[in-house]
């Protein structure tokens, strides 16, 4: 049997110790972290998302701000909001919630999130900077695969790892991740020709190419450790949709270890937005006083 690993257990362990960073930050004088969350329109999904960050906010102690707009807010009020979001030392992080309505340029609106407070780390600023390795803040979501890899496998040295997926919210950045850490790393894509038999050398997978149980059992060597990004909606036997990721998990009992969907890579997100607000509050604040000692 695979080990199914406990992305809700590592989320819940992550929040406590950012709670921790939060009081100890507060208690030492700095500033209590805040996060904006920016959404415009009334997409149902999105409605969720946001709902979720805002309560995971409350949860560790990050104060929250909604900006909830109109779908037929302007791309120039919009890109007003973000200036004054960036402008508001209360603000730690600001998080554009996409897609945007297709009016506005949503490439614009990301880049004019200031980089120091850009909490989803899509600012070309932070890709530059990621992959360079020269610190920035890094996606949440491939912070959080990071995570869970290192939950069971701590080090990634010299593994033949192929990432199935190529988009910028998650392939591009964990392949950076994991070049970081010394693996050796194959990006692909559903284009790739072969796919199964590249897949088959992997001593890791990450399936981040949001096709529904694209990676078959027969694709895993056997004691791989399969990480699942992917997360689609199908309809189900019983008229109620269910959830599926990009792993055919009944098929991986000769993997090692495999996440499952829902409760992998779903509830590290959050966890690592937090994080991610909190160490843009902790910058900020470590800023202020070199410049306090500079004058
Ligand atoms: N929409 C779906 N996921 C995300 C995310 O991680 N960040 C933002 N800004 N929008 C999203």
């Amino acid at each position: 049997m695979a080990q199914v690993i406990d992305g809700k257990a590592l989320a819940a362990s992550v929040d406590e110790h950012t709670a921790a960073e939060v009081a100890a930050l507060v208690a030492g004088g700095g500033p209590r972290p805040g996060l904006a969350v920016v959404l415009v329109g009334e997409d149902p999904a999105s409605q969720v998302y946001v709902r979720r960050k805002i309560a995971g906010c409350r949860k560790v102690g990050i104060a929250s701000f909604e900006r909830l707009l109109p779908a037929d807010t302007t791309q120039d009020d919009l890109l007003a909001v973000i200036e004054e979001l960036n402008a508001d030392p209360a603000v730690h992080g600001i998080l554009c919630q996409v897609p945007l309505p297709p009016h506005i340029d949503q490439g614009l609106v990301l880049d004019a999130i200031h980089p120091d407070k850009d909490v989803d780390g899509f600012h070309p600023v932070n890709v530059g900077r990621l992959s360079t390795g020269t610190g920035g803040i890094v996606p949440c979501t491939p912070l959080g695969v990071m995570m869970l890899l290192d939950s069971v496998l701590p080090d990634l040295m010299g593994l033949d790892v192929v990432v199935i997926g190529k988009s910028n919210i998650v392939g591009k950045p964990i392949a950076m991740l994991l070049l970081e850490r010394e693996a050796t790393v194959t990006v692909t894509h559903i284009h790739t020709k072969g796919l199964p038999a590249i897949a088959r050398k992997a001593d890791v997978i990450v399936a981040a190419a949001g096709a529904p149980e694209l990676v078959r059992g027969d694709w895993v060597k056997p004691g791989a450790v399969v990480i699942d990004v992917g997360i689609t909606r199908v309809p189900g036997a019983n008229g109620k949709d269910r959830l599926v990721g990009d792993v055919a998990f009944a098929e991986l009992d000769h993997a090692r270890a495999v996440t499952p969907v829902p409760g992998g890579v779903g509830p590290m997100t959050i966890a690592c937005l937090l994080s991610n607000t909190v160490k843009a509050a902790r910058a900020a604040a470590g800023e202020r006083v070199m410049e306090a000692a500079e004058l």
